[in-house]
């Protein structure tokens, strides 16, 4: 991991005062911290990273959580043991098959037990992942109101674990919007935002570098595919991946060859980001008069006045109040499709994004 070792200080700070809100671009490294903090936690900490993106629905998250805690040592196996050592810590005496209660349930007998199994003078970093994707589905699969009574509960759980416990909730797309789009803006309250900024020019270089070990790369290559790549570790590794032949020094030449590489390569690149969040998070038809905005953006080499990006959006769709479109053109700069220049203007978040954007448009 490189370049993070201030963040990672910070988040450490912040986290032992409050639960923390971890925000940032895709592919800008938040499962990389997260799981450097798992691997290494800093002293008097046990951090448990769980990736809840694969987990579908309530009961799979809950599962998820719980293979987690076990790997490290915090809960036993199986349900049955882990009832056992509940009932002693909680709930002395009185019947209860846990596996009988409503995985919201389980969730909270899994943080007594693991919490009360810490080792001494220790407390618990658990680091949600991938809570926004987890919570589409858990909306999908348990149905009703199931996303924003998890959200209630896991702000419940962290009020009662407190200071043994504390939760980093993160995920690729904007909880906050998340939770007013569910009407559950409370949940989140009691988190402190912590963002997750791209590389600066010094670790993308070394990151280019890194990458392109053996050959001698020139200041203004590493600082075009920094550019480029807008400072997502990710995107940087990729034009690294993609590079010519080299038989000569890397220069901006070179970088510029491997964004064609890169883009018109099989692999798609940022397809997730044309195409699933937009239509998941906002339906078909906001979607559509969202991306009509990033083709507009996209086409644009340079600022565009969100102004313009606001009338676009109520020429596409005459039933929206000029607020309506704003919070749309907001919702974009949120889940980091744009970035705010200043006031009045935004630029395409990632330039090798709106390339891409612009070779293929977007599958909304
Ligand atoms: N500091 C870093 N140094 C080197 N490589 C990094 C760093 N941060 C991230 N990467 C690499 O970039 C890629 C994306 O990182 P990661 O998956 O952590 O991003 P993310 O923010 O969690 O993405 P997503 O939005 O999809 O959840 C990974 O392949 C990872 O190895
Ligand atoms: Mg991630």
């Amino acid at each position: 991991m490189i370049g993070r070792s201030d963040d990672r200080q910070a988040l450490i700070v912040l986290l032992a005062l409050s639960g923390v809100l971890m925000k940032g671009s895709r592919r800008v490294g938040k499962s990389t911290l997260l799981d450097d903090l798992d691997g290494a936690p800093p002293v008097g900490w046990v951090m448990v990273r769980v990736d809840l993106e694969k987990a579908h629905g309530l009961s799979e998250g809950v599962e998820a959580l719980r293979a987690d805690l076990h790997r490290h040592g915090l809960v036993p196996d199986s349900w049955e043991d882990i009832v056992r050592v509940f009932r002693a810590i909680e709930v002395q005496g009185v019947e209860i098959d846990l596996t009988a209660l409503l995985p919201r349930d389980q969730i909270g007998a899994l943080l007594a037990t693991a919490t009360a199994g810490l080792p001494k003078g220790h407390r618990l970093g658990l680091l949600l992942d991938e809570v926004p994707w987890w919570l589409d589905s858990v909306q999908t699969v348990d149905g009703g109101s199931a996303a924003a009574n998890v959200m209630m509960h896991l702000r419940a759980l962290r009020a009662r674990f407190s200071p043994s416990m504390q939760m980093v909730l993160t995920g690729s797309v904007g909880l906050r919007p998340l939770a007013t789009m569910l009407e559950c803006d409370d949940s989140l309250t009691d988190l402190a935002d912590f963002e997750l900024d791209p590389l600066d020019l010094e670790a993308g270089s070394a990151l280019f570098e890194v990458e392109l070990a053996g050959h001698t790369v020139r200041e203004e290559a590493k600082r075009h595919a920094w550019e480029l790549a807008a400072g997502v570790p990710e995107w940087i590794v990729e034009l690294a991946n993609h590079m010519p032949e080299l038989t000569e020094e890397v220069g901006v030449a070179h970088v510029e060859a491997a964004a064609d590489n890169y883009l018109s390569s099989g692999a798609r690149p940022f397809d997730r980001e044309r195409r699933r969040h937009l239509v998941l998070r906002h339906g078909e038809q906001a979607a559509e008069v969202m991306k009509q905005a990033l083709d507009v953006a996209a086409g644009r080499n340079g600022w565009v006045p969100i102004r313009g990006l606001v009338a676009v959006v109520m020429a596409a769709d005459s039933s929206l109040s000029a607020r309506k479109a704003a919070g749309l053109i907001e919702e974009l700069i949120e889940a980091y499709y744009l970035r705010r220049v200043d006031h009045e203007n935004v630029v395409f978040h990632c330039p090798l994004f709106a390339r891409a954007w612009m070779l293929y448009g977007s599958d909304v």
